[in-house]
């Protein structure tokens, strides 16, 4: 008997962590291919974080964000799919996926901006870097004035 209650109580303290832990890290939105696409990006200097090719995802919340000027509203949607570059001659292409990172507005996120940031493998899973430490600092140094988000409208031009 006193086992059940031990294992009544262990989910009782274990599911908000869960909870939280899920509202920290959310999973990768399914549908991001059908968002709007930046056009393809490439980056080969090597010494770059960004070292690779690119594309920018946009919900429709976010793209009247980009529409505005860079001011978003809550809820809006941006992440990026990183390739490397395949080895060889000529124009560079796309080799694996790489990473996947993701901004999200999100009011409670005080300490980055009023953004939730998050980073993903190349399969999906959550990478667990801490977005203080990993991501606000470039964010905040490079687009203070535009809501913490670097690209604009432009980047949407193809
Ligand atoms: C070394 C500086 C740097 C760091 C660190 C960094 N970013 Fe960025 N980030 C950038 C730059 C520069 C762009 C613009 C890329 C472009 O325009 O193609 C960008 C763009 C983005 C975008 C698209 C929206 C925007 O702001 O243009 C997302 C989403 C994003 N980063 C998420 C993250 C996440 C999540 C992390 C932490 C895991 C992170 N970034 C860390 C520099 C950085």
């Amino acid at each position: 008997m006193n086992r059940i209650v031990a294992v009544a109580m262990l989910c009782l303290i274990s599911l908000p962590a869960a909870l939280w832990a899920g509202s920290s890290s959310p999973s990768l939105p399914k549908s991001y291919h059908s968002w709007q696409k930046s056009g393809r990006k490439v980056v080969t200097d090597k010494s770059s974080l960004f070292y690779g090719i690119h594309y920018i995802y946009a919900d429709k919340k976010a793209m009247n964000g980009y529409k505005a000027g860079n001011r978003f509203a809550e809820g809006s949607s941006i992440i990026i799919e990183h390739f490397n570059i395949k080895d060889g001659s000529g124009s560079p292409t796309e080799g694996s996926k790489n990473m996947v990172v993701l901004m999200r507005k999100d009011k409670r996120m005080k300490t980055t901006g009023g953004w939730l940031f998050a980073g993903y493998g190349a399969d999906g899973a959550p990478s667990g870097l801490d977005p203080v430490s990993t991501c606000f600092g470039c964010h905040q140094k490079d687009a203070a004035k535009k809501d913490y988000v670097i690209s604009t409208i432009n980047d949407f031009k193809k």
